[in-house]
């Protein structure tokens, strides 16, 4: 069959596993979506620090290779431009996309869900929140016939691994921030991180879907890390309690009607919580639905390896869409559910 041509917008520490588990796993990878997937070209900024990549697919011009004969289009630069206007062209070229930028769907999300509906093109994005865990591939699509009223957990792994080396070895935090941004943990602005932003995207992106609206990050109520001190810690130990970063999304009804609320902020929780013995880069993530009850997803939220295989499987299924035919759920056809704004509870 006709290889399936893969463009690669970023070669960071995503990235650069991406190209990884493309070039090592390409057999079965073949197998599993019924052709080859072949590398068309990979755009990077600084193409002579990227020894890792046969020299002739690197580029520095990313719309080129997007306009070029590529079928799917795969972003992991992060941020918001050139990003946003990248993946925009790419959906009404009628590429596929991939990508694991929550900065940018949490901003732009409505705008390319819409440009992937009208081209009939597909958006997969399940590296964008927990890393590893397949969480919104559940969110989209098990859990599409029932009703989720609560999503709730740690979902920013630099923060939780500086957590928790405050409540472990009680290493500093300065310290500790430094460790995880040499692991491949943190953006590339590590504020987004300590200061919630990237905690508040993925719960953009979690709301949004958990419950069929259009939840921004600006309608998220944010605290960070940077304000929770040894102390804080250590005094939570003395109460049999820990400091979790959480990210709370709900659906409520009162007299005004139904309504999202969305926040996320530091809490104290009880050492026997199941999110008390999530430690490090880990993510957790609970969801709560009418007829399943709960649910409780787990494991690597951060880092290059965990995150490409997000990216891998979302490769695979939409290419295989590609080969096959057919389309990944649509997200461009939302009910409007007000988002109430709240400060913390
Ligand atoms: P990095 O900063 O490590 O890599 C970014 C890459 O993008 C670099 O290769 C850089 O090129 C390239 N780049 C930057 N600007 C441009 C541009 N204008 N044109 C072409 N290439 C460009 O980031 P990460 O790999 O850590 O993250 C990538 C995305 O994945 C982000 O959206 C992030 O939020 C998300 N993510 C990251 C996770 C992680 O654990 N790291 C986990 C989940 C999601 P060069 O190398 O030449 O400078
Ligand atoms: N900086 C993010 C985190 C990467 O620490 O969780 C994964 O999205």
């Amino acid at each position: 069959a006709k290889p399936v041509r893969v463009a690669l917008l970023g070669c960071g520490t995503v990235g650069t596993e991406v190209v990884r588990l493309l070039h090592e796993q390409a057999d079965d990878l073949a197998a599993r979506v019924g052709a080859p997937v072949e590398l068309a070209g990979v755009a990077v900024r600084r193409p002579h620090k990227h020894h890792d990549v046969p020299a002739e697919l690197l580029t520095t011009d990313a719309a080129g290779l997007i306009a070029s004969d590529v079928d799917v289009v795969v972003e992991v630069i992060g941020g918001i431009e050139p990003a946003r206007t990248l993946l925009l062209d790419a959906l009404r070229a009628g590429r596929s996309v991939v990508t694991a930028n929550k900065a940018l769907l949490a901003e732009h999300g409505a705008e390319l869900f819409e440009a992937a509906d009208a081209a009939g093109a597909d958006l997969y994005f399940e590296a964008a929140v927990a890393g590893a865990i397949p969480l919104l591939r559940p969110l989209r699509e098990s859990l599409a016939g029932d009703r989720i009223t609560r999503v709730m957990g740690i979902v920013n792994g630099t923060t939780n691994f500086i957590l928790s080396a405050m409540d472990g070895t009680g290493a500093s935090y300065a310290e500790t921030l430094e460790e995880a941004t040499q692991l491949g943990y943190a953006e590339a602005d590590p504020t987004a991180d300590v200061d919630g932003f990237d905690a508040a995207a993925k719960a953009a992106i979690l709301a949004s879907l958990a419950f069929h609206t259009r939840v921004t990050a600006a309608d998220v109520y944010r605290e960070g890390i940077a304000a929770v001190s040894a102390a804080d810690v250590a005094a939570a130990r003395e109460l049999g309690r820990t400091v979790k970063l959480l990210a709370i999304c709900e659906r409520e009804a009162d007299d005004e009607g139904e309504a999202v609320s969305v926040r996320v902020h530091p809490a104290m929780i009880p050492r026997s919580h199941p999110l008390a013995g999530v430690n490090g880069a880990f993510n957790a993530v609970f969801v709560e639905a009418d007829a399943a009850g709960q649910l409780m997803f787990y494991g690597q939220g951060a880092g290059g390896a965990p995150t490409a295989s997000a990216v891998l499987g979302d490769l695979v299924a939409v290419a295989r869409n590609r080969v096959m035919g057919g389309r990944g759920p649509r997200e461009s056809a939302y009910a409007d559910l007000p988002v109430r704004p709240m400060g913390r509870t």
